[in-house]
């Protein structure tokens, strides 16, 4: 009988690239995954730190599988308990003293050795293990080369880590310094994706555009992202291009020219600028202005006139004034994002912003949240209903919650819903949008000559 895996994935879209490839590393000691904690004999908690009661969210979801581990225990049966990701990297050994239930701890940079630190649980099964030391080896060279059946769209991990110490940031410390993966690597990952099925690939990285990857001729030289994406490009079977996460400072002339000339990288980017005051920027040691932002996105719009933009953005930053919040939504104005992701600050232990006396109080960032989460909707509607009319090419690759009903996305990251048969999934089909929400959009599948295949459809009321 196999052994049951259970994965439990918070975060961010790294940290769902690291659970299947956890889970693929495990298949060798005979684990398969299942949906039901109770019925698991290993728990792997995935966690991730980036914003507050990370931790403490841990803590009580490690308290609710002490009595699934104890009842366990009591059928005869042993549950070996796991928690990875970047709260395993910041707690390290003291949460084995926090939460006994816990046998092992494991942080990001040493994933490859959890088989065998695994192994090393189930044979010792006494007291707990602590692995979060950082190992020499890239994770990279160890991870596993073969891959099961794939989606039509699938992430790839190019990058690890940032060197960019945001001051209110835990990833340099719980990801660790930037690694990238050599260039021949990548492509054969990629190779490798598109024969599984693939035709969407979605380059992941921390701080994806810092990527510099060994070049394949082995020279001592390396490749920028835009020189990757061009080779990608050249792949057969490659529909779509997408990577995330960037940071302004590191758009260079070659990513730029990657986005002028490749109809494959798909026009929307996700460019965190975080505030749109200088001052509020220079205290979070982001090394760019608003109007370094500003300029960038000129440049990006000159490359792909069509390219749309997604951001993130912190209010209540230690020391934001009345003035730098305005600075935060002129900038907003100024872009017009397709959507965005909006934080309240919330102090990370051990980064320098924590230390900083001037925290805002929280009533003052909750209404700033609010504001500028207004304006950003607001924007996120206006593009949505933008759209309703034109025919968007949409990659459908999942089942709507309606009979008949088939979900993709539209190259702005849209959600697009329309009646089709399964027979599309995994097919680039156009649509005619018919309606638009806050979240997604709806409409009519045309055929490759313009012919209808099917009929309208209503919005998704409970669409995400
Ligand atoms: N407080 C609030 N938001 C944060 N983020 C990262 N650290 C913090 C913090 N301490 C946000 C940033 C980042 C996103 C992934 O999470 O906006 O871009
Ligand atoms: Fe954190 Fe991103 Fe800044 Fe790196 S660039 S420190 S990951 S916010």
């Amino acid at each position: 009988m196999p052994k049951k895996l259970f994965i439990k994935t918070y975060g961010c879209q790294m940290n769902v690239y690291d659970s299947a490839r956890m889970a693929e590393l495990l298949t060798p000691l005979g684990y398969a995954e299942t949906q039901e904690a109770a019925e698991a004999d290993l728990v792997l908690l995935n966690t991730c730190h980036i914003r507050e009661k990370a931790a403490e969210k841990v803590y009580s979801e490690l308290g609710r599988l002490r009595q699934a581990k104890e009842e366990a225990a009591a059928a005869g049966r042993a549950m070996t308990i796991t928690v990875a990701g970047c709260v395993a990297q910041a707690e390290g050994e003291e949460m084995l003293r926090r939460a006994p239930v816990v046998d092992l701890v494991i942080g990001p940079q040493a994933y490859h050795r959890l088989p065998e630190l695994i192994a090393r649980v189930e044979r010792e099964r006494s007291g707990g293990l602590a692995d979060t030391e950082f190992p020499v080896e890239s994770k990279f060279d160890l991870l596993p080369q073969e891959r099961g059946p794939q989606d039509v769209s699938a992430f790839l991990s190019v990058q690890e880590g940032c060197d960019k110490f945001c001051s209110f940031c835990v990833v340099p410390y719980t990801r660790g310094a930037e690694a990238s993966r050599p260039v021949a690597q990548v492509l054969d990952e990629a190779r490798r994706l598109v024969a599984a099925g693939a035709q969407e690939i979605t380059l992941l990285g921390q701080n994806v555009n810092a990527y510099h990857g060994a070049a394949p001729s082995d020279d001592g030289s390396s490749w920028g992202l835009g020189r990757l994406l061009f080779a990608l490009a050249e792949l057969p079977g490659i529909t779509r291009l997408r990577y995330t996460t960037s940071h302004p400072q590191d758009v260079d002339e070659e990513l730029l020219a990657a986005h002028r000339d490749l109809r494959v990288l798909m026009p929307f980017l996700h460019l965190p600028v975080q505030s749109g005051s200088d001052r509020v920027l220079a205290a979070m040691n982001r090394k760019h202005t608003a109007a370094d932002y500003l300029r960038i996105v000129e440049q990006l719009h000159a490359a792909r006139p069509d390219l749309a933009l997604s951001s993130d953005f912190i209010v209540g930053f230690p020391g934001e004034s009345d003035a730098d919040f305005q600075a935060t939504l002129d900038l907003v104005e100024a872009v017009g994002f397709a959507q965005a992701y909006s934080f309240k600050y919330s102090p990370r232990p051990g980064t320098p912003a924590s230390a900083l006396a001037s925290q805002v109080p929280g009533p003052v960032a909750s209404e700033r949240l609010a504001r500028l989460q207004e304006l950003l909707n607001r924007q996120q509607r206006t593009f949505n209903a933008e759209t309703v009319g034109q025919v968007l090419p949409v990659l459908f690759d999942r089942a709507g919650r309606r009979p008949g009903q088939l979900v993709g996305r539209s190259p702005w990251m849209q959600s697009v819903h329309a009646l089709l048969p399964d027979s599309a999934r995994g097919q680039i089909i156009p649509v005619r949008v018919t309606a638009a929400g806050d979240n997604s959009l709806a409409g009519e599948a045309l055929d490759a000559v313009g012919a209808w295949v099917a009929q309208p459809q209503p919005l998704e009321a409970s669409a995400s």
